[in-house]
């Protein structure tokens, strides 16, 4: 049984006979891999493909790594970094640095800015922290994490001299091409492959994901398998009206086409922050090409309810809202009387804090409404390494099929080219 539900909130006069003969249409394309950059569907399979063989190599590597460290630097950005950030952070304690018997070490990302600020406090750190460093690149050749590796490889090879440094060190990057892989090779590093069927924005399930979450103690199997479930739900249902990731495909289609160009990703839960910055990437680097694609926009409810409620409410109608609902969570703390009740609170006595962020968001999901801000939920039971698995391939899905929707190739991003070779000039850099 799937655990993730999807709810649509919205006035569907347009959903016609058409639009769901198209998607059916494109989900074939997908799914028989016949579509618009059909040499980059991989990611399609991998909670199938993935061998017990490798999922061991991998927890193998991050129980080494765990054993030597009190912190791990995972370098990377973009899609080499967000899957892994976006899955430690709805998972681990969100308190973790301060707990006082820690069995699993730190997470600290790098890579992802050019902040010097940034990295030098994070080299400061590293002076008095046993640490190893995850260095992710499919291209091998990023600015980002190429500048921040090459900081913090001569940080330990100083601190621990080269072979201690060596064990220290494990990179994630393509199998045979890129700056990387040669460094790699050279240093003779514990090196993981990505796929050359996965972009970056759809390589989660792979090392790249997988191996920095087995280091923060999170369940790799478990993640697996819920993306499995999701995976055979979304081939078993070939026709519209069983299959969710068609439905929310074409609901953000038809809003785009309605005007709505802006999708609001809204949690209720904070620590899903980074599967927001997640979502953002994967769906503003598929969609957004050839003048075309829904701006993927995220925030934090009921956060931000106090910063972009008015907006919502009353600004420009360009938006839809899609809400990752939690209907559990872990903890149970009731709301206590108070005698004196002076802030008014003691209405709320003995309900829990879960219980009212529940009605916040059906409160605000009725105002949004009513405002002419259409709905999507997709409801998950809790956040577990479970749902997160199914959702991760919810969107993966969902994405590939909007993208043919509109039209373009959802796994390239020609885009993203265009800074990087204005910053190569104005750098000087030598193009060979
Ligand atoms: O989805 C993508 O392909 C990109 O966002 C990349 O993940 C990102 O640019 C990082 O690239 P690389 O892994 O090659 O360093």
């Amino acid at each position: 049984m799937i655990s993730t539900i999807l709810n649509i909130h919205c006035e569907q006069p347009f959903l016609s006979k058409i639009a769901i003969s198209d998607t059916e249409k494109v989900y074939h394309e997908l799914i028989s891999k016949t579509g618009k950059g059909n040499d980059f569907i991989g990611w399609l399979d991998l909670p199938e493909t993935t061998t017990p063989v490798q999922l061991a190599e991998i927890i193998c590597t991050a129980g080494q790594v765990v054993a030597l460290a009190e912190v791990i630097v995972v370098v990377g950005i973009g899609g080499s970094y967000l899957g892994a950030r976006a899955v430690v952070e709805a998972l681990q304690h969100p308190f973790k640095a301060l707990l006082p018997n820690n069995k699993t070490p730190l997470l600290l990302f790098a890579g992802n800015s050019m902040g010097e600020d940034y990295h030098q406090a994070l080299i400061n750190v590293l002076d008095s922290k046993d640490y190893a460093v995850i260095v992710i690149s499919k291209s091998g050749t990023t600015t980002e994490p190429a500048i921040a590796f090459r900081i913090l490889k001569e940080h330990c090879e100083k601190k621990y001299g080269k072979s201690g440094a060596r064990k220290r060190i494990v990179a994630i990057t393509d199998e045979k091409k890129g700056a990387l892989k040669k460094l790699s090779t050279e240093e003779n590093y514990k090196t993981f492959v990505i796929p050359d069927d996965v972009g970056g924005r759809y390589s989660v399930l792979t090392p790249v994901g997988l191996l920095p979450i087995a280091c923060a103690g999170i369940n790799i199997e478990k993640l697996l398998s819920g993306a499995q479930k999701m995976r055979s739900i979304l081939l078993k249902n070939n026709r519209f009206k069983e299959n969710i990731a068609m439905q929310y495909a074409l609901s953000r289609y038809l809003m785009y086409k309605e005007g709505k160009k802006i999708e609001l990703v809204v949690a209720y839960e904070p620590q899903l922050f980074f599967f927001i910055e997640w979502f953002k990437q994967l769906f503003g680097e598929s969609d957004g090409k050839e003048n075309k694609g829904v701006f993927p926009a995220g925030a934090i409810f009921s956060t931000d309810l106090h910063s972009l409620g008015q907006y919502i409410q009353e600004g420009e109608r360009h938006l839809f809202e899609t809400v990752l609902s939690v209907e559990k969570v872990s903890s149970h703390l009731p709301i206590p009387f108070d005698s004196n009740d002076l802030d008014g609170l003691n209405y709320l006595q003995q309900k829990t804090i879960h219980e009212i962020n529940l009605v916040a968001e059906e409160g605000t999901r009725l105002a949004h409404l009513s405002g002419n801000v259409p709905n999507i939920s997709i409801v998950i039971p809790e956040i577990s390494e479970d749902t997160l698995g199914e959702l991760i391939y919810f969107f993966e899905f969902s994405c590939a099929l909007g993208g043919y929707l509109l039209n373009v190739n959802p796994f390239d991003q020609p885009g993203v080219e265009a800074y990087k070779s204005n910053m190569f000039r104005l750098l000087g850099k030598k193009l060979k």
